[in-house]
């Protein structure tokens, strides 16, 4: 199985001055009203194995109001091994720790990584196509710790070229130094993106299945660059970049962006056909959001070898029956999972009788 958290201590840290935490090896439940700190806590969770949180908090916003620093520690056990992480953060400053020693926050996967799914998640379908590629880097990210290198390497050339393209003049020997290195950084994180994407597609596809009772999703990767790249080489995907920003040159001088690239690419679902975005239902598209999560699991699984942390934040309320019991049909097969909740009213007698409920008091 891998890793997995055994113990959670919060001091100082958002609405917390102490917490301790002891997860079960299976289920457990947060329970509490409004504002008691539930997500606070799965934010702490995912900071000690994503290496970031969903808020995207500065570090002093991680520290409690009137407190000077924030510290989070979990011991994370199994396979007969004990691994201590911890995370720092003091305004301006935020550090990991793995077993004493200073790490980088991309590596804090490798010891165990987490899938969060939060309400917001449910409208993925229908959000901007950004939270669509955030989603699929996220989940390389933290799959693979090259994929995360790639992935800052490759934004920081676009910002850069974007800069020189806002120039009044721009120096065109410059721009296509620029370019080289976007169509470089492009596609090596396109190939990596490529992959891990044709491997996702086919597991969402399959629990969509399940989840909808036989209806058929299929999801593609909308390219700026072309389409069918699938089997194109990082080299062909590079000289195909390359060609494209020469073509977009005229266009990009005057947005003053790079409008072509993996940045701009999208993830396209369609449901019997149709795109789920234009013509999907409501609890069709929760479906597919919840599909993706679980579709995550699973190939984090298969690419790691050890099963993710799973953090279901507030979920419970926002799906419908047989939604809901999908997704706990799922949890109970031997993954670590954290739920938070207002009402209890929304678990089976069987699920709150094999999990841990901690309950979180008003502040
Ligand atoms: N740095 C901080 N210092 C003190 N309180 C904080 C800090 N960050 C967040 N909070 C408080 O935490 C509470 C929200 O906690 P949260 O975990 O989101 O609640 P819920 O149980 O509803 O998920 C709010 O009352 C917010 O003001
Ligand atoms: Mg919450």
């Amino acid at each position: 199985m891998g890793l997995y958290v055994t113990e959670l201590r919060l001091a100082d840290f958002r609405s917390f001055e102490r917490l301790v935490v002891l997860p079960s090896a299976g289920v457990t439940v947060f329970v509490g009203p409004n504002a008691a700190g539930k997500t606070n806590t799965v934010e702490a969770l995912q900071l000690l194995t994503a290496g970031q949180s969903f808020r995207r908090p500065t570090p002093s916003q991680l520290v409690r109001e009137g407190a000077e620093s924030a510290r989070i520690d979990a011991r994370l056990e199994g396979d007969g091994r004990v691994v201590d992480v911890r995370c720092d953060a003091a305004p301006g400053k935020r550090s990991f720790t793995r077993n004493g020693k200073r790490i980088q926050a991309s590596e804090m996967p490798e010891s165990l990584m987490s899938v969060l799914f939060t309400p917001d998640d449910l409208a993925i379908v229908k959000r901007g196509a950004s939270v669509r590629r955030d989603e699929l880097d996220g989940f390389g990210r933290q799959a693979n710790r090259g994929y995360a290198n790639v992935l800052t390497a490759y934004q920081r050339s676009v910002e850069q070229r974007n800069r020189l393209l806002k120039d009044e003049l721009v120096d065109m020997s410059l721009l296509a130094a620029w370019d080289a290195s976007v169509a470089l950084g492009g596609a090596t994180l396109l190939a990596a993106r490529l992959r891990l994407f044709s491997r996702l597609a086919e597991k969402v596809a399959a629990v969509y299945a399940t989840v909808s009772g036989g209806e058929r999703l299929a999801c593609s990767y909308a390219c700026t660059l072309g389409q069918d790249l699938e089997d194109l080489s990082r080299d062909e995907l590079r000289g195909l970049f390359l060609e494209r920003l020469e073509a977009v040159r005229e266009d990009d001088l005057r947005r003053g962006q790079t409008t072509v690239g993996p940045h701009r690419d999208d993830v396209v679902f369609s449901i019997e056909g149709r795109d789920a975005r234009a013509y999907g239902s409501q609890g069709q598209q929760r479906s597919v959001a919840l599909a993706l999560k679980m579709a995550e699991v699973e190939l984090a699984g298969e690419i790691l070898g050890s099963t993710p942390l799973l953090l279901l934040d507030d979920v419970m309320s926002e799906l419908d029956g047989t939604r809901r019991e999908a997704a706990m049909g799922f949890v109970s097969g031997g993954i670590q999972t954290v739920i938070t909740t207002t009402n209890l009213g929304y678990f089976s007698p069987t699920l709150l009788d094999s999990a841990e409920v901690v309950s979180f008091g008003d502040k």
